[in-house]
């Protein structure tokens, strides 16, 4: 089964999280279901950018985006190629290295500039 390694982030997992994925579900199903309690503002049906995740290994074995994933994540907080809404980000057979933003849209608007 592949692996998704959580890269540390502040809230949702300080020490970082190296978990087992089956085939076939979202990143954001995974996260949450180890207690890394990603935000899914509309619940996971491609409808916000909280849920925004940066796949640092591994991109090329998910599902590919669809364009109102791709709408979508044009709008969310530290865009990056590599960029995807975890919800919709299907765990295919290969490991995944996982970032999560340290913001999310919901709270760009309170950092620190
Ligand atoms: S939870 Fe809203 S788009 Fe993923």
């Amino acid at each position: 089964m592949p692996q998704i390694i959580f890269l540390p982030h502040a809230v949702f997992c300080p020490d970082g999280l190296v978990v087992e994925a089956a085939p076939g579900t979202s990143i954001l199903e995974v996260a949450h279901d180890n207690h890394i309690e990603i935000e899914s503002a509309c619940g996971g049906v491609c409808a916000c950018t909280t849920c925004h995740c940066i796949v640092r290994e591994g991109f090329d074995s998910l599902n590919e985006a669809d364009e109102l994933e791709e709408d979508l994540l044009d709008k969310a907080w530290g865009l990056e190629a590599q960029s995807r809404l975890s919800c919709q980000a299907i765990v295919g057979e290969e490991d995944l290295t996982v970032e999560i933003p340290k913001y999310s849209l919901n709270h760009a608007a309170e950092a620190p500039h």
